[in-house]
């Protein structure tokens, strides 16, 4: 049946794995994206199209048909070993990903990893043309489908296209290293409404568009020769505030948190790190800094570990694979110099986990470390927030995340300096109660007025109202 409301994401929000006896199943992906897009599908009864995750043997084979899983209509898009290897590991994870976080690490430029973008991009937006009704409203989400809105357009123009960058834009000056550069910028124009984290983004898009196309702009509006506007707006993200409330407060993971802090040996303070394993993420640098306080004696393994959580992510890509060599080696070394009997420093796992023992572990940490080098948003900081039921828990965050302009009240770090961050942990390991609650419960307060309903609320309001724009002059 035509859908009148279409998600378009790289991933869908589930991952087909086969089972033990051989049979198909499901489980949810990985990444913030779907635990904020996943609320918003099933409040518009949407239909969200996405890859499986996994090699597809052939992928134009009807081996994927859509289908329903927890109530959620879905159209996987296959993608064989080749595509994933150009399009999704190359050129979205080694070329855009870098260059659009400041890069935190060299951008590869391949031009047959842009020619599969292309490709996998016009699958999207063919299959995208073939299941929306007419006049629906179709979003499409993230760096990997950046030329889906112009390409849609083209298919259909009778639809409403929104995009929404779950990643930074970077300022004009690494944007331009891309060869494609303009491609790109042609590609979001598709779009009637591009939306971003942060207003800086925003305006970095506008910018580049003013520069590099040659079209005119005004404030947040671009306006297209062929009389259309574009508007680029920001939408900081959010989480399901009540939803992980609610799950903080629940008996089992209550008593799965006493359990986990038991299991640390009782300490006075448990510090917590979880993240994809990605080198954005700042990972070394914060288990460095941790290190040092014991090294010199103003933290003792016997009152403070840390608890680091890597959730296995991109493991193909080369980058991904020297950071976790270089996290295993530190974590090795940090254990074998700093650790006792029973009493590991860090303990860490490469794993990832549901939403429960998440929540059991935000339950379970005094202080939660935040500190990536470029970060869109960082959903963690935001959750780990709405799980503090008795205001309480610090928040050491880095600057350079989207959410450090919502949660003022964080311990903000820069996490290039280290000494700060070792300052900035030791304040928050001693911060009284008082303290801890003024700044968690400011925290609350933002986090529980704005939640990822208000999220897509404004983002869809604003697509329904984006024709009806004034055409003002620049
Ligand atoms: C980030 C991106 C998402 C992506 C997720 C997981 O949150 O913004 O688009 O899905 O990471 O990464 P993966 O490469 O496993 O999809």
């Amino acid at each position: 049946m035509p859908a009148d409301l279409v998600i378009v994401a790289n991933r869908l929000p589930v991952d087909r794995v086969t089972q033990p006896d051989g049979t198909q199943g499901w489980r949810p992906s990985p990444g913030g994206l779907v635990t904020a897009i996943e609320p918003v599908m099933r409040a518009n009864d949407g239909t969200w199209i996405g890859w499986p995750g996994g090699p597809s043997e052939d992928a134009d084979a009807g081996d994927l048909d859509p289908f329903e899983a927890d109530g959620l209509q879905l159209v996987p898009i296959g993608l064989t070993a080749e595509e994933i290897e150009l399009f999704y590991e190359g050129f979205s994870n080694a070329t855009i990903w870098p260059i659009y976080h400041d890069l935190v690490a060299k951008p590869e430029f391949h031009r047959e990893w842009w020619d599969s973008y292309v490709k996998v991009n016009e699958k999207y937006a063919a299959k995208a043309a073939s299941v929306a009704a007419e006049g629906a409203t179709v979003w499409v989400h993230d760096y990997q489908l950046q030329l889906v809105p112009q390409m849609l357009r083209e298919l259909r123009p009778d639809l409403r296209i929104g995009f929404y960058l779950h990643i930074p834009f970077p300022p004009a000056e690494l944007f331009q290293q891309l060869p494609w550069r303009r491609q790109l910028l042609e590609g979001l124009l598709g779009a009637d409404l591009v939306g971003f984290q942060l207003p800086g983004g925003a305006a970095n898009f506008v910018r580049l568009v003013r520069q590099r196309v040659g079209h005119k702009t005004h404030r947040d509006l671009v306006y297209l020769p062929d009389g259309r506007t574009v508007r680029a707006a920001a939408f900081p993200i959010s989480i399901d505030a009540a939803g992980f409330e609610a799950l903080a407060s629940d008996e089992a993971v209550v008593a799965r948190a006493a359990e986990i802090r038991e299991a640390l040996g009782s300490p006075r303070r448990i510090f917590l790190g979880i993240d994809r394993l990605d080198y954005t993420k700042g990972i070394y640098a914060r288990l460095r800094a941790y290190a040092e306080l014991i090294e010199t004696g103003e933290l003792d393994v016997e009152d403070a570990v840390f608890v680091q959580v890597a959730v296995p992510s991109r493991e193909q890509v080369e980058q991904y694979r020297i950071l976790r060599d270089e996290i295993d080696r530190l974590v090795g070394r940090i254990n074998g110099d700093l650790g006792r009997i029973g009493r590991p420093a860090i303990s860490y796992l490469h794993s990832s986990y549901p939403r429960e023992e998440m929540a059991a572990l935000y339950t379970a940490a005094d202080v939660m470390v935040v500190t990536p080098y470029r970060d869109g948003m960082n959903l963690v900081a935001k959750e780990y927030v709405a799980c503090r039921t008795g205001d309480d828990g610090a928040l050491v965050l880095s600057e350079f995340a989207g959410a450090a302009d919502e949660l003022r009240q964080a311990w903000l770090v820069n996490p290039y300096d280290i000494n700060g961050m070792k300052a900035a942990l030791l304040e928050a390991y001693r911060a009284d109660g008082k303290e801890l609650t003024r700044r968690m419960k400011a925290m609350r307060r933002t986090i529980k007025k704005h939640d990822v309903a208000a999220w897509a609320d404004a983002f869809m309001t604003e697509l329904a109202d984006v024709e009806h724009s004034t055409h003002a002059k620049s």
